[in-house]
């Protein structure tokens, strides 16, 4: 199928480029120049794994880059928009970019398209587009409007588009539906499962995925609703923990012994500093408007947005018990990036802990393994940038770990240990084992587990050993 995808940011790159893999013709529309331009070079904006091999693959063969959205619309049959969503000041989503790009592709409807809303929305943008592409000249018989909300991490994108757990398809009428059938049908029908080259299956997936048409309206809440329990799960693991740090508790226990019940379930319960990133911290906003709106007050997710926050304020007030005064104190951080796995440093929590203790005066030194460039960006001159972890760590009064990326999960502790002023480990990620981090001799706070002490006296001959 001849396909077009609006916005090529970690939603459109992806989606497209899957979409190629999957044996589609894709145009890819974006209306920055710039991005465009590399793109077409070969480079590649954002940190994706498979995301290089896949543009590469289908770069000029499947995949073209275009500027213009109208051209694309009269070539293709199914245009997906995945512009952005952002945040306005009152947490509803801003759609003016959407609705931009619905004016511009009600223009070029000269034959039967499905316009589909990919990026994440209020309920209603269906109608909404329908009534713009209406509104700008476009005859109703010409196209239907679809809602196919994603369920992509960053980081994992590629392969949770090619291995989802499920495809939600929000349509209005047959014909729309059976175009989408089609789209997805390499997946579903278990053909793309099947070819030597496919991506590399990941480890829980369940193939061929489950194709689930809803009305418009319902798939449009399962986005908003499905990010919303989400975030409910981690603000309530992490209440839990914080119960945990004043009773004396451990919450890897407790959360093995609640996750192993099925109707629980293990995943996405892992305590920390907070979830950030582009989709949960606007996503919950725009929920309550929503909610708002249709006349209910959604209190709770105001308490999941609450605690979210207060996770990180609680860290930053461990730091302080630990080192007790902060100005001039050294820093060794790792991670700024929301999440392990990803460059995108929207609304990470690492981040606001590093402007944060920078502002209370501390030397700050830090290190993620891809969000550096965009960190520095984000951070100016404020604080300083090394080239990997030891180097950050480097005379050190304490090391932070903000970021649950892998690499910080296999740090060479003796090495580490080697280059910091004192052994003392903050981890926001809960990255370690604390048996082993004193067996290394550092002591070792982490969220919601006792603290593991080393004895004072290994601080000292640390000093020593140094002098
Ligand atoms: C996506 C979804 O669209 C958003 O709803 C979801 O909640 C998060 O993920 P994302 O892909 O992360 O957004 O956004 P971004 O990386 O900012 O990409 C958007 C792209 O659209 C950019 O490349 C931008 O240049 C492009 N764009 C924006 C257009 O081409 N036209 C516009 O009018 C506006
Ligand atoms: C999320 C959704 O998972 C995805 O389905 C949706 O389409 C877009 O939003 P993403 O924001 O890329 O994806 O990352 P995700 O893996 O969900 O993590 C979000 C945040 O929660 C990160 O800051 C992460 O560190 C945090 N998190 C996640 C936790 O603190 N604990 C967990 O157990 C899981």
């Amino acid at each position: 199928m001849q396909i077009a995808v609006v916005g090529s940011g970690y939603v459109g790159l992806v989606t497209g480029a899957c979409f190629a893999d999957l044996g589609h013709d894709v145009i890819l529309v974006d209306n920055d120049q710039n991005k465009l331009n590399a793109l077409r070079k070969g480079e590649v904006p954002i940190h994706e794994r498979f995301l290089p091999e896949l543009l590469d693959k289908h770069r000029g063969k499947r995949i073209k880059f275009s500027e213009d959205l109208q051209a694309a619309t009269r070539a293709s049959e199914v245009i997906f928009i995945a512009v952005g969503t952002p945040a306005t000041e009152s947490g509803d989503a801003d759609m003016s970019y959407v609705e931009s790009v619905a004016r511009e592709i009600s223009g070029a409807v000269d034959s039967y398209k499905v316009v589909v809303e990919k990026s994440t929305v209020p309920v209603y943008t269906n109608q909404w587009i329908q009534t713009i592409i209406r509104r700008n000249g476009a005859h109703p018989e010409q196209f239907d409007i679809v809602s196919n909300p994603e369920f992509l991490r960053e980081g994992t994108g590629v392969t949770d588009f090619l291995y989802p757990d499920r495809i939600v398809v929000g349509v209005e009428t047959e014909r729309s539906a059976e175009v989408m059938k089609n789209v997805y049908g390499p997946l579903t029908g278990g053909w793309y499962y099947g070819r030597s080259d496919a991506v590399p299956r990941p480890d829980r997936a369940q193939t061929p995925p489950r194709l689930i048409i809803t009305s418009a309206k319902s798939a449009e809440l399962i986005k908003h609703a499905s990010n919303a329990f989400l975030a409910m799960k981690i603000s309530f693991i992490n209440a839990v923990a914080s119960i945990c740090e004043t009773v004396g508790a451990n919450v890897q226990q407790v959360c093995e012994g609640i996750g192993t019940d099925s109707r629980i379930g293990p995943r996405f319960l892992n305590p920390g500093i907070g979830y950030g990133g582009s989709c949960f911290p606007k996503d919950l906003l725009a929920f309550r408007s929503v909610a708002k709106e249709s006349g209910y007050d959604f209190r709770l997710l105001e308490e999941v947005i609450r605690i979210n926050e207060e996770q990180r304020h609680r860290f930053l007030r461990k730091v302080r018990s630990v080192l007790w005064t902060l100005r001039g104190k050294r820093l060794g951080v790792l991670g700024l990036a929301f999440k392990g796995g990803t460059d995108d440093i929207r609304e990470s929590p690492a981040l606001l802990l590093v402007e944060e203790l920078s502002r209370e005066g501390c030397k700050v030194c830090v290190y993620d393994p891809a969000a550096m460039e965009r960190a520095k960006e984000a951070l100016g001159n404020g604080v300083e940038f090394a080239t990997d972890a030891y180097q950050a760590a480097k005379g050190a009064d304490a090391v932070l770990i903000l970021t649950e990326w892998e690499e910080f999960a296999n740090l060479d502790l003796q090495h580490l240990r080697s280059v910091v002023k004192y052994p003392i480990i903050l981890d926001g990620r809960n990255l370690y084992d604390p048996a082993i981090m004193t067996e290394h001799g550092f002591s070792y706070y982490s969220v919601g587990r006792p603290a593991a002490l080393c004895e004072e006296t290994a601080v000292r001959a640390t000093k020593k050993e140094r002098a």
